[in-house]
């Protein structure tokens, strides 16, 4: 069955109110839906009989120079492919999430301090008002966000402690194509050519991983290591090829705590990241 599609909080919190009985799960998404997306939603259903999957372009968290206006919004396409999986599709209009006069901001610390802030520094004071806001008009018991975003998801899991939202922050792993590739939605921007490219990023973080030593140096040396082999591949800027604490996202000097290996790169006007645990 198709989802019921709702664009107010109101008529959100109407159509969750006979559920309440049982526990709700909500998938706060971007839209344009690709397995990746889907797969939290079937997380989302281990966890609750009911769902609520969001759809909005949030203009927050994008920069003026970012790509707001070109990302893709496929609203019919992400209806029928979620037929079946969620019960109720909420889709708000800017202006129902950011009603005139609109002023109030959530910065969180923390896990947002460096790697994504450091070359996107709106970016999770963006994420963290509107996720906030979307559990809120939700109130689920479960909310579910990918790895595929780690920082992201740090920042939530915090974000969710530290206002006391009453929802379980739960992380679901990396969809990836055959190559390698993270799903995103942003892989649509890429062409043939970078395409090809594009797969490399998570070999080579496969291959730092490979390369990670014990002490400072070698830690060091493997992220030397992935910034180079990434221009070498035919990236045109690398953001930043980081080992980090896999909990706090500190800089780390040995491997003797679960860490992560986290990058971000260019590829012509498409900005790809990843990251993968190091066991
Ligand atoms: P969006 O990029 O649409 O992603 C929505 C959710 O899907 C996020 O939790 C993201 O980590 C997850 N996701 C994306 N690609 C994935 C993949 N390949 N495998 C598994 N999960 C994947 O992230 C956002 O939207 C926004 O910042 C949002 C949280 C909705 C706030 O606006």
């Amino acid at each position: 069955m198709t989802p019921r599609l709702v664009t107010t909080v109101v008529e959100l919190r109407e159509a969750l109110e006979p559920w309440r009985g049982g526990p709700i799960a909500m998938v706060p998404t971007m839209g344009a839906l690709h397995d990746g997306h889907l797969s939290l939603v079937a997380e989302a259903a281990r966890h609750a009989p009911r769902s609520v999957v969001s759809i909005f372009v949030n203009p927050t968290q994008f920069a003026p120079n970012e790509d707001f206006a070109a990302y893709p919004r496929t609203l019919k396409a992400d209806m029928a492919k979620l037929a079946g999986r969620t019960d109720i599709v909420f889709a708000p209009s800017a202006a129902e999430m950011y009603p005139d006069g609109f002023a109030t901001t959530i910065t969180v610390g923390g896990p947002s301090a460096g790697l994504e802030s450091d070359f996107r520094p709106h970016f999770f004071a963006g994420v963290a008002t509107v996720v906030a806001k979307l559990l809120l008009a939700a109130m689920p018991d479960v909310a579910v966000f990918g790895e595929k975003d780690y920082q992201q998801l740090l920042v939530v899991r915090r974000l969710a402690a530290d206002l006391g939202l009453p929802a379980r922050i739960m992380g679901a792993p990396t969809l990836r194509e055959a190559d390698g590739l993270a799903m995103s939605s942003r892989n649509a921007y890429l062409d043939a050519e970078q395409r090809k490219t594009a797969a490399r990023l998570n070999a080579i973080l496969k291959d730092v991983i490979a390369k990670t030593g014990n002490d400072n140096a070698d830690l060091r040396a493997a992220e030397q290591h992935g910034v180079k082999a990434l221009l070498e591949a035919g990236f045109g800027k690398v953001d930043y090829v980081a080992i980090r604490d896999a909990e706090t996202l500190a800089p780390i000097a040995t491997l003797d705590r679960p860490a992560r290996v986290l990058a971000a790169a260019h590829l012509g006007r498409t900005r790809l990241i990843d990251n993968m645990p190091i066991a």
